[in-house]
This record gives C-alpha cells, sequence and structure tokens, in this order.
C-alpha cells in the first residue's frame, strides 16, 4: 500500500487563516445588539463558535491555486460559511433532520424556537451575497446556481424524499443527492475564490472547469466521509448527534454498500482530485504567465484538502 499524505500542509493554513476567516466573518454579520436583536444574536450563536471553516478555506485555496492574492477571498470565503451555516440551521429544523446537536451546542431553533431559526437562516442566506459581491458578477453567479433549486436546495429536497425508500436505492441516484446537497456548495467555494482572485481579469473555461473536476471528486468525497462518521464517530468528535441518518432511514453510502467500499469509493476519489489539482494549478500558471513551480504549495494543499476530507474525525 502505498503511504498517504497527513494533510499536514492544510493543516497549517487553516491555523495561519483561522483569525482572518473569522474576522471577515465578524465585519460581515451585523453585531448581534443591532435591532432586530434576538435575530441577529440567533445569526451569531449559529455561527460562533464555528465549525472546520472547510468552505471559507476552500475559497482562500482556490483563489491560491489560481494564483490570486488572497486577501480578496477573505470576505467572499465568509460569505461562503454564511450560506453552509444557513444550510445547517434549516437542515437541523424539526421538519427537517430534526437533530437538537450541532457544533458542540442545541441547535439554533432549539435555543431560539422554530420561526427565528428559520428567519436567522434567511438572514445568514441573503448576507452571503451581499458578502460575495466583493468577487464580481461570475462569483454571484456561481453562488447563486450552487445554492438554489439546482443546487444545494435541490439536493436538500432529494434527500428528504429518499428518506425511508425501500426501492429505487441506487448509487446514481445517492450520487446526485451527494453532488447537489454538498459537492455544489463545495465547488461553489473554489469556483468563488477563484474569480475574486481574478480581479478584473476573466478566468478561462478551461480552468473553471478543471476547478469544477476537482470540486466535484472533493464534495463526494466529503459527504460519503460524513455518512460514515454518522456510523462511527462520537458527539463529542462531530459535535452533533451520530446515528441520525439510520433513524431517520436516510439513504446514505453505507446504508448501500457498507462502510468499508464507501471508505474505498472516498478515497479513490480524493485520489482523482489529488491529481486534477496538478492540472488546475499547471492550466493557472500559464494563464498567469508565472513558473508551474511558484504554485508548488498550492498543489499540496489541494491535494492535502482532498485527503483531509476522508480521513477526518469532526
Ligand atoms: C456538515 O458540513 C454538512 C455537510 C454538508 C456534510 P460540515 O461538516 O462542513 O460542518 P461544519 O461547518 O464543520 O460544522
Ligand atoms: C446536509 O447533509 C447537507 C446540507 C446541505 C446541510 P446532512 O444532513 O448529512 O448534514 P449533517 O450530517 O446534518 O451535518
Ligand atoms: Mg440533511
Ligand atoms: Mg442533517
Ligand atoms: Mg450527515
Amino acid at each position: 500500500m502505498t503511504e498517504r499524505p497527513s494533510a499536514g500542509a492544510f493543516k497549517a493554513f487553516v491555523k495561519k487563516h483561522a483569525e482572518p476567516v473569522e474576522q471577515a466573518l465578524r465585519d460581515l454579520l451585523p453585531l448581534a445588539a443591532v435591532q432586530p436583536n434576538t435575530l441577529h444574536e440567533a445569526m451569531h450563536y449559529a455561527m460562533f463558535p464555528g465549525g472546520k471553516r472547510l468552505r471559507p478555506m476552500l475559497t482562500l485555496l482556490g483563489c491560491t491555486a489560481t494564483g490570486g492574492a488572497l486577501a480578496a477571498a477573505m470576505r467572499p470565503g465568509a460569505a461562503l460559511e454564511c450560506l453552509h451555516t444557513y444550510s445547517l440551521v434549516h437542515d437541523d429544523l424539526p421538519c427537517m433532520d430534526n437533530d437538537d446537536l450541532r457544533r458542540g451546542r442545541p441547535t439554533c431553533h432549539k435555543v431560539y424556537g422554530d420561526a427565528m431559526a428559520l428567519l436567522a437562516g434567511d438572514a445568514l442566506l441573503t448576507l452571503a451575497f451581499e458578502g460575495v459581491s466583493a468577487a464580481g458578477g461570475a462569483a454571484v453567479h456561481a453562488l447563486a446556481k450552487a445554492s438554489g433549486s439546482l443546487g444545494m436546495v435541490g439536493g436538500q429536497v432529494e434527500d428528504l424524499a429518499a428518506e425511508g425508500e425501500t426501492d429505487q436505492h441506487s448509487i446514481e441516484r445517492l450520487t446526485w443527492i451527494h453532488d447537489h446537497k454538498t459537492g455544489a456548495l463545495i465547488t461553489a467555494s473554489l469556483l468563488v475564490g477563484a474569480h475574486a482572485g481574478a480581479g478584473q481579469k476573466t478566468l478561462p473555461v478551461e480552468i473553471l472547469d478543471l476547478l469544477r473536476g476537482y470540486g466535484d471528486r472533493l464534495g463526494r468525497a466529503f459527504q460519503i466521509a460524513d455518512d460514515c462518521l454518522d456510523m462511527t464517530a462520537t458527539a463529542t468528535e462531530l459535535g452533533k448527534n451520530p446515528g441520525v441518518d439510520v433513524a431517520l432511514g436516510k439513504l446514505t453510502w453505507p446504508a448501500l454498500v457498507g462502510l468499508e467500499t464507501s471508505l474505498e469509493t472516498a478515497r479513490s476519489l480524493a485520489d482523482e482530485a489529488a491529481s486534477l489539482a496538478e492540472q488546475v494549478v499547471s492550466a493557472a500558471a500559464s494563464w498567469r504567465g508565472v513558473a508551474r513551480s511558484s504554485l508548488d504549495g498550492a498543489v499540496q494543499l489541494l491535494q492535502d484538502v482532498a485527503f483531509y476530507a476522508v480521513e477526518r474525525r469532526t
């Protein structure tokens, strides 16, 4: 067996940029004391302290992997985290997954009530578009496509529809659900970062397509791992209740093919992503007219995050 990487470069990247990402989030959210203060408190409650902050980190990576300057991606990255956090607040509502633990604390609706949690989610969703506008029209378009009925919301609809189904269970159906409910936003995080870093320049379609290919595999690997962790991790590790997928009769990878095959699939998707990382960065270097070696660090980071998506325990 070949030795797998340890995601050390990505972990160091996260450590370095964690505080600037938190600052960008604090800058984007209205203060909790601003009227209507209960709404703003509920938004802060859902957002701070956060989870892994994977999506803003991917926005930063999308920017750096295409040769952009990171500062341009901070506010757009915060926007991605707002969109993601809204999706979690709504995902936990009694009418959806009915969860009472998120990010190590009672879910937003358990503390603020269903109506306030619904509205806090709505407000985070719209705030995301305020934040991403800093990266220009192409970034706004990418986020809108990824988060709406043809993206995350559509995936959530099919995720709910597949609950408790005893027939029509297929890998194709589940892959469609994962690509939409999770992968779309993961890919959009990278694309938004690339657009932010490109500034007034228009990114070549070839680079966008390569980033999409990388993001699609990363998104699939990430959600397969999420499904597996639901069966193998503890509430302390996850900050959310394990075992809910089985309890709700969710269509998941381990339910279809078992844990071992699920993890093998996730690992091979991560390997595919890792080889696409090379291509993304090579295409970006020639577009920017810089030496490919000047972006070596970005290749390593993209490869590390793919590995991390599968091997994580949180
Ligand atoms: C959870 O996302 C929802 C999924 C798409 C699987 P994360 O695992 O990234 O949650 P946080 O942001 O770290 O809390
Ligand atoms: C949620 O998938 C995907 C979202 C769009 C929020 P899950 O329902 O599996 O996410 P968790 O496990 O509750 O975080
Ligand atoms: Mg769900
Ligand atoms: Mg859920
Ligand atoms: Mg889950």
